[in-house]
């Protein structure tokens, strides 16, 4: 087992989709086998963004028992909630007397807010709120608690990370080396997942397959993807094809050969080709949603993991806190 420590967060922000399994899911529980992880349920992250406690309750059940029947190794993963952790809160208090102003303006996802704003002529800051404006101190505090020394996230969340690492330099610098400074982990690019409609498949476009939808939805959904007019006989383009790019994320090479000769000699429908898509996926998938289901049923043993997550990890957390706390207020 490698001695670094690894650290994630997951907003439970909406049901997980086959886009999220392959481009952080799967690899995260690949992950978990090979170092210590810290894994957790972001849900104060996304306090800005979902109003109603119970959605946030709901999700949180779904991606820690996700994980688990993905087979996240608990043995060397440590899975808590992210609210279970006051040192969290405490340190995000603390970090906000080193973090400039000037860094939370230039992040990504404010610009983006604001640059919306202006563009349909309203108030630059309309809509915004401090735990936006804050996120990327609250995830500093997340990756900085666990001295943490990789952060594995998409692309989209690299720059969370920089900052992390930026606010342990200024940390470090005014009160004395307490931080590790963490380094982002962007996986290999699996390839952006294509939703149903052929953009990337993502909850703000509604076009997804979530990874642990019933098999008769999941059947639906596959049914429903959006395809050229070419008829059976014609040959089709299989690397413009939603259905084969998803396939190929599920099948061996060998499979994943024989399926694109099928699309480009032609003599394959659509229609057969969902079917073929439908198999591959609810084979692979079928066992760890039985899991899923299980685990969803009686939330009694998420409960037990999270709780001895918390506290495992309330461990750490407490410690380094204890430092941090001594280094600038005695
Ligand atoms: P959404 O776009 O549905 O809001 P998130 O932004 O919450 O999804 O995604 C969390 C992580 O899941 C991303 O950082 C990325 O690694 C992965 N991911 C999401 N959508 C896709 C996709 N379509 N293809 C590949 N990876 C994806
Ligand atoms: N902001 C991340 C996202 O939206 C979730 C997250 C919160 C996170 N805290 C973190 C990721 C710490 C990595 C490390 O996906």
């Amino acid at each position: 087992m490698n001695t670094k420590v690894v650290l994630t967060g997951i907003k439970p922000t909406g049901t997980p989709h086959l886009g999220n399994y392959v481009g952080a899911l799967k690899p995260l529980v690949a992950m978990s086998k090979e170092n210590k992880t810290f894994v957790f349920i972001a849900d104060l992250h996304a306090l800005n963004l979902i109003k109603k406690p119970e959605e946030i309750k709901k999700h949180t059940y779904e991606i820690a028992a996700l994980l688990i029947a993905l087979g996240l190794d608990l043995n060397n993963a440590i899975l808590f909630r992210q609210s279970d952790i006051v040192q969290v809160y405490q340190l995000s208090t603390l970090l906000m007397n080193v973090t400039p102003k000037g860094l939370m303006n230039r992040a990504h996802s404010y610009k983006a807010a604001v640059e919306k704003n202006i563009a349909a002529g309203q108030d630059e800051d309309a809509g915004v709120n401090m735990g936006l404006y804050t996120y990327p101190i609250l995830m500093a505090a997340d990756i900085l608690l666990y001295n943490t020394d990789e952060v594995p996230v998409g692309a989209d969340q690299k720059q969370h990370v920089e900052f992390a690492r930026d606010i342990a330099e200024y940390f470090n610098h005014t009160y004395g080396q307490v931080f590790k400074l963490p380094e982002p982990i962007i996986g290999e690019d699996t390839g952006i997942i294509p939703g149903l409609d052929g953009r990337k498949m993502s909850k703000s476009y509604d076009n997804v397959i979530p990874l642990f939808a019933p098999e008769s939805e999941l059947k639906k959904k596959i049914m429903r993807i959006i395809t050229d007019s070419k008829l059976p006989e014609e040959p089709k383009d299989p690397d413009n094809s939603t259905i084969f790019q998803l396939y190929k994320q599920f099948a061996t090479e060998k499979e994943t050969e024989e399926f694109r000769q099928m699309f480009v000699n032609g003599g394959m429908g659509y229609g057969t080709a969902k079917t073929i898509l439908f198999d591959k996926i609810n084979g692979c998938l079928c066992k760890a949603r039985a899991e899923y289901e299980r685990l969803l049923s009686d939330t009694s043993e998420i409960d037990f993991i999270l709780k001895d997550g918390a506290q495992k990890a309330g461990a750490v957390a407490a410690n380094t806190f204890e430092k941090v706390h001594k280094a600038m207020i005695g």
